[in-house]
């Protein structure tokens, strides 16, 4: 385990609701990432994804209240979920003193689910929400996707991000998950739920600056640290599930050249003062330092990185 004051990224293999409580993370958090399970019944290793809905409701009202309080002033959560559970996020947001801000349509550019009574679905929701009325950090990131159908002019200088994202895919079990996605020796994915670096790269972008603590309560394969890693920012990731645990360490490590956010760089370059948002250039990806402890160790681990 390395525990010099150089590290940047900290996974805990724990139960994110005891890690949270104990108040090691007090007011150090800009920036939480919240992808829990979604207690749709999936086969999780640790954890049961079928608990009675008002149980599971009052658990991510907990975690939404244990983040609040470790997050800095102007701090933002992003809180992912299925578009049906819409009003109970913004319930459990608004009831933990969160203040919210933007509900992103993330329309994954895979086909809809389908539906026989009602519309197919196409999208899942991610509401942003922040430590008071004021973000701390906020930038307006620029991009420049290729014009719709009809559209004569080429935009001079692309446009600004809106709430709704339909540029990013999502990564599926077929083989348009591509590259990204980790899998095993046979091919099988290793994590079924893993995020796209795209979405991460987007959110880290829009609301921290280079040097700040992002928080990852529900690690799962460890996209939200190796995005950040890459972008000169500080991060934590939590995860019940020791495999999963393995698997980010392993991941950190590799530095996949899947993983490379560097190449999305052009996407942004409409944005002023990109490179000094960005951080690091990240040709070739940056070299990670990550350890494993438990949240005790915290304050020894980022002793110096989190004044
Ligand atoms: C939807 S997945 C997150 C996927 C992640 N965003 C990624 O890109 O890989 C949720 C993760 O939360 C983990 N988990 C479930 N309950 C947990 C808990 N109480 N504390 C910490 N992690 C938990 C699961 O093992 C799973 O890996």
């Amino acid at each position: 385990m390395d525990t010099s004051n150089r590290t940047n990224c900290i996974v805990f293999h724990e139960n994110c609701t005891a890690a949270l409580g104990n108040g090691n993370l007090s007011s150090k958090i800009d920036l939480s990432f919240l992808d829990p399970p979604f207690n749709q019944d999936k086969a999780y290793n640790a954890w049961d994804d079928n608990l009675p809905p008002e149980k599971y409701w009052e658990w991510m009202r907990e975690i939404c209240a244990k983040v609040y309080a470790s997050t800095s002033d102007g701090g933002a959560i992003y809180f992912m979920q299925r578009e049906k559970n819409t009003e109970f996020v913004l319930q459990c947001l608004r009831d933990t003193g969160w203040t919210f801000q933007n509900l992103i349509i993330w329309k994954k550019k895979t086909s809809a689910v389908p539906g026989t009574k009602r519309f197919g679905k196409h999208y899942q929701v991610i509401a942003f929400a922040t430590r008071g009325k004021t973000p701390r950090v906020f930038h307006r990131l620029r991009i420049d996707p290729p014009l719709p159908p009809g559209y004569k002019h080429a935009r001079e200088n692309g446009m600004f991000v809106t709430d709704v994202w339909d540029d990013i895919r999502e990564l599926t079990s077929g083989y348009f998950a591509g590259d990204e996605a980790l899998r095993d020796a046979d091919g099988n994915r290793l994590h079924k739920q893993q995020a796209p670096i795209q979405l991460l790269l987007r959110i880290i972008l829009s609301s921290t600056n280079p040097g700040d603590v992002v928080l990852d309560p529900f690690a799962g394969s460890g996209t939200t640290l190796v995005v950040a890693e890459q972008l000169g920012r500080k991060s934590i990731g939590i995860e019940l599930d020791l495999q999963n645990v393995a698997l980010i360490k392993r991941r950190l490590a590799e530095q996949r050249e899947s993983d490379d956010v560097s190449r999305f760089f052009k996407d942004y370059v409409c944005t002023p003062d990109l490179e000094a948002i960005w951080g690091k250039k990240t040709t070739p990806m940056g070299k990670p330092t990550s350890s494993t402890s438990s949240t005790s160790k915290l304050s020894t681990l980022f002793e110096t990185n989190l004044q």
